[in-house]
């Protein structure tokens, strides 16, 4: 009974329809991280950023979960040993592909947070600049989203997981941001056997013992297949 942990990025929504970050007309070129996904930003103009995440929310609500993120929840449904995706993405196409144990590390679009009391709340579609939180009233409202200069949530718990991982696998990210960044370092000290999916060899990809290069519907879907069927 292996425990599989997978780290996702914005490459494995690539194929339904959302623009990654770092992509030569992604997110990245279209906007400055400075202005929409810094705690500075927002300070500055929280309108910008609450609108950027608007969009984002928008988009995300149009598209459709695609072969990778099903194919992940079957292996998850059918894998006798434990299944954990640890997402940087703040889409829910995980959850609508049908996983069920997901840790979105970054944040989601679908969750506000209160910067006074740090009450949650489900995000409606269009949220507005100085939205009151629903417990303590403050004018507070932003997305409960990760910003650089912020700590990525569950560290602890991602960190117990991957130093009992047998297998890391990393799909649609381009290894340029950490804490994530470093997790299959972390998972190789402790012994799992590491795969990356991607289009090319991302800036960590020298770490991983094996890879999958092709679009993750594809190489995803094909290495579930061989997993389950190796039981
Ligand atoms: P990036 O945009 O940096 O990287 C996306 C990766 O997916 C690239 O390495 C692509 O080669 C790969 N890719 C694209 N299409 C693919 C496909 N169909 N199949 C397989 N791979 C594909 O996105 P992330 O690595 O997720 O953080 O970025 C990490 C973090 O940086 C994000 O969570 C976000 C961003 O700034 C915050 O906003 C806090
Ligand atoms: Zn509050």
């Amino acid at each position: 009974m292996s425990n599989i942990v997978i780290l996702t990025g914005a490459g494995i929504s690539a194929e339904s329809g959302l623009d990654t970050f770092r992509a030569e007309d992604g997110l990245w070129a279209q906007h400055r991280v400075e202005d929409v996904a810094t705690p500075e930003g927002f300070a500055r103009d929280p309108g910008l950023v609450v609108n950027f995440y608007n969009a984002r929310r928008q988009q995300a609500s149009e598209v459709e979960p695609n072969a990778a993120h099903k194919a992940l929840a079957q292996l998850e449904a059918e894998h006798e040993g434990s299944v954990v995706v640890i997402t940087q993405n703040v889409d829910d196409l995980h959850e609508r592909g049908g996983s069920r144990k997901v840790m979105h590390m970054h944040g989601a679009l679908k969750s506000a947070l209160c910067a006074a009391c740090e009450h949650r709340w489900p995000a409606p579609m269009v949220m507005a600049p100085g939205d009151a939180c629903p417990s303590c009233g403050s004018p507070q409202a932003r997305p409960d989203i990760v910003w650089f200069g912020e700590m990525p949530y569950e560290m602890d718990l991602i960190f117990e997981l991957l130093g009992e991982a047998d297998i890391f696998a990393a799909i649609g990210t381009s290894g340029n941001v950490y804490p994530a960044a470093g997790f299959v370092a972390e998972a190789r000290r402790a012994g799992a056997h590491t795969i990356e999916f991607n289009l090319e060899r991302s800036s960590v990809g020298n770490m991983f013992e094996e890879h999958r290069t092709g679009p993750a519907s594809q190489t995803v879907a094909a290495w579930v297949d061989e997993v389950l069927s190796r039981g």
